[in-house]
């Protein structure tokens, strides 16, 4: 890129850029924890999660000797909670040896990547480095019309990047690609007239800006069904806390199978010969799932050992999912009435 493009840039990221909390100093606690957030969640989603983690957990100290049901009930609903329990691990490791002193330091630790360790790297040590995320993907391949998708386009944008990195100002510069990449270069409708590289972008010369990024194959969407109930005795919710699996290991969620000839076998011997309610039915998307949730409260005989039950007030501290949070407040207004027409 020529000299006058680059200074073009900074200039245009000292005038535009967003003013962001993690941005006001180079606390590497506070650039770690706004990477981390933002590594599948958009800055507006992740602002205010930000603003109250900080005012829960304001330094790595803090952080370190929080339990784990204390930040993922902080967590909750930010979706990816493996990230959340690795930053714990992370920060009693952090408290125990210091902050990290390079990308590569930063790299060795659980959940950071090369992405996250480039930016906190550049930002908070001012070491010369990349930091290529989705946005810093799309203005590399308008600027040079790459022709490859996937991972042949991430890792020719790794390459630019690298090439590109700036000397004096390394952390100012990969945020000023970012934000070129969130607020001009956009996925739909880019705002070129507004873009201080324009002249330099190879797609934008030919007319080409909304042909790039080239898509990248997407794998099928799969259906799932599932079965939730809301088990019910005497004032109590039976909930257990996800072990197993993928998604939401460590939170609390009301029994749940799949929606097939098992799963409603689970559903009637837990329930015995009492009174199952229809709730009504939830969709979601996790990944490449779209899930259908079919959502019952179920008035149990007895308070069945396999779950732990809670009184109302209790649930309402404990990390859940949020489809589980959603069923959990259509149970409790069902139960109103329902109870109301038996007293
Ligand atoms: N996305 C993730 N980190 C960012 C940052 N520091 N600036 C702009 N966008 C970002």
């Amino acid at each position: 890129m020529k000299h006058a493009d680059r200074k073009r840039l900074l200039t245009w990221y000292d005038q535009h850029k967003r003013r962001l909390p993690w941005r006001s100093g180079c606390d590497p606690y506070a650039v770690w924890v706004s990477e981390i957030m933002l590594q599948q969640t958009q800055i507006a989603t992740a602002l205010p999660y930000f603003t109250r983690w900080m005012d829960r957990f304001p330094t790595v100290q803090s952080l370190g000797q929080a339990s784990e049901n204390d930040v993922l009930q902080c967590w909750q609903g930010l979706g990816y909670y493996g990230r959340c329990r690795t930053m714990l691990e992370t920060a009693r490791h952090i408290v125990a040896s210091g902050f990290p002193e390079s990308k590569e330091a930063w790299q060795a630790l659980p959940g950071v990547g090369p992405y996250t360790s480039g930016a906190i790297a550049s930002i908070t040590l001012g070491q010369r480095c990349a930091a290529v995320d989705g946005n810093v993907e799309r203005v590399f391949a308008r600027l040079t019309a790459c022709e490859s998708s996937g991972g042949l386009m991430t890792r020719a944008a790794w390459k630019w990047a690298e090439s590109v990195a700036d000397f004096d100002r390394p952390g100012d510069w990969n945020q000023a690609l970012m934000e070129l990449g969130a607020l001009i270069c956009t996925p739909r409708q880019a705002k070129c007239a507004h873009c201080p590289v324009a002249r330099s972008c190879v797609a934008k010369m030919s007319g080409r800006v909304s042909e790039f990024p080239r898509p990248k194959p997407k794998p099928p969407i799969e259906d799932l069904s599932q079965l939730v109930w809301v088990p019910y005795h005497e004032g109590r919710f039976g909930l257990r806390q996800i072990v197993e699996g993928r998604w939401w290991r460590g939170m609390w969620e009301f029994p749940r199978e799949p929606s097939n000839e098992i799963g409603t076998i689970a559903l009637r011997n837990s329930i015995g010969k009492c009174g199952l309610h229809h709730l009504g039915q939830l969709r979601h998307t996790v990944t490449h799932h779209r899930i259908t949730l079919e959502a019952y409260v179920a008035l149990t005989e007895r308070r069945s050992p396999n779950l732990v039950w809670f009184p109302p007030q209790e649930l309402s501290t404990l990390p859940m999912p949020a489809p589980q949070r959603r069923i959990f407040d259509l149970a409790r207004r069902s139960l109103d009435v329902l109870l109301r027409g038996s007293s």
